[in-house]
């Protein structure tokens, strides 16, 4: 089936298709212009702990990037607007080189043999059930009923709230702030801090998009579906966020409360940016409902990992 194009969608704000796709061309980078290898004495000598929270950052990043570079291919064909699509198709660009990125790096720093394929099968294996969920489950379900059917008009705009706004404004641009900070702190891993600054700027345009196509949906009747979505996406999110599988591996008190504050900061971070989002797209009376089932999805979070590990979880050190 074809889909139908509603040019009468065209926006006249700020931020539209037509201006992020000039964005995209001028914004544009090489992953050949890194010299990635250059990274790998540092990376060698990193110090255990920040070396598993950088991998583990990493490896994550590298499979969800993958997991959306294939899922986003029936939102480009199923776009409401031809400048929606014009659009998207430099999304899909942008998600195959964070791919490449991100697997291109790990093999050069990690030194490993195996071909980017296989290597990235290796980085699925290690990443975490709720990434693998979220990605290979969830959004998975969402993109394939717009591949079904891409005149389903809402199955797109759902499946663009889950991908754009939620999981890439929420988790993946909060995720890649905290690595990048991280990275600046320890001052020696030039070449990832510029590939991070690079994948962050890609990462607002599209989540630039997922607003705009949130605010049309909003004009156009979608209110109810669009929020009801955005709800129905925090708890995996959230569930990526607070990982309830990694064991926090110090349990020196003091170490234990400063890894308190900084989840409670990034946690909070990403549910603030999602409210300015949420927002922006016109839906401010959905403001108490996402605070609350963000609350309760960390909660049970929390006590997921608390049952796996049978320890306090860090946060509660700030109680
Ligand atoms: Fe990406
Ligand atoms: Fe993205």
């Amino acid at each position: 089936m074809t889909a139908i194009l509603d040019e009468q969608l065209i926006d006249d704000r700020e931020t539209t298709p037509e201006s992020l796709y000039l964005r995209w061309e001028r914004q544009n980078w090489s992953t050949q212009d890194l010299t990635m290898a250059a990274d790998r004495p540092a990376w060698q000598a990193l110090r255990p702990f920040l070396y598993q929270e950088l991998k583990a950052a990493l490896v994550e990043l590298a499979v969800g990037e993958v997991a959306v570079a294939r899922l986003l291919t029936p939102l480009v064909y199923a776009a409401p607007t031809q400048a929606a699509q014009f659009y998207l198709s430099s999304q899909l660009v942008d998600e195959s080189r964070h791919s490449i990125f991100f697997l291109g790096y790990l093999r050069a720093v990690e030194g490993a043999i195996e071909p980017p394929h296989a290597y990235a099968l290796r980085c699925r294996a290690e990443a975490s059930a709720a990434t693998v969920e979220l990605f290979d489950a969830y959004l998975l379900e969402q993109t394939e009923r717009v591949r079904r059917d891409p005149d389903d008009r809402d199955a797109w705009y759902a499946a663009v709230t889950t991908y754009h706004v939620v999981a890439e404004g929420a988790l993946a641009l909060v995720v890649l702030r905290s690595v990048a900070e991280a990275v600046r702190r320890c001052g020696q891993l030039p070449v990832l801090a510029e590939g991070l600054r690079n994948v962050i700027r890609d990462e607002s345009r599209h989540v630039g998009f997922g607003v705009w196509a949130m605010r049309h949906a909003v004009d156009n009747g979608r209110r109810q579906l669009v929020g009801d979505q955005v709800l129905d996406t925090i708890p995996y999110v959230v569930h990526v966020l607070v990982g309830p599988e990694r064991r926090n591996p110090s349990a020196l008190p003091m170490v234990v409360r400063a890894r308190g504050r900084q989840l409670r900061d990034q946690w909070d971070t990403a549910r603030d940016a999602l409210l300015r989002r949420v927002r922006a797209a016109g839906l401010d009376d959905v403001d108490a409902q996402v605070t609350e089932v963000w609350r309760a999805a960390e909660e049970r979070a929390v006590a997921d990992y608390e049952n796996r590990h049978g320890v306090p979880h860090p946060i509660r050190s700030l109680n």
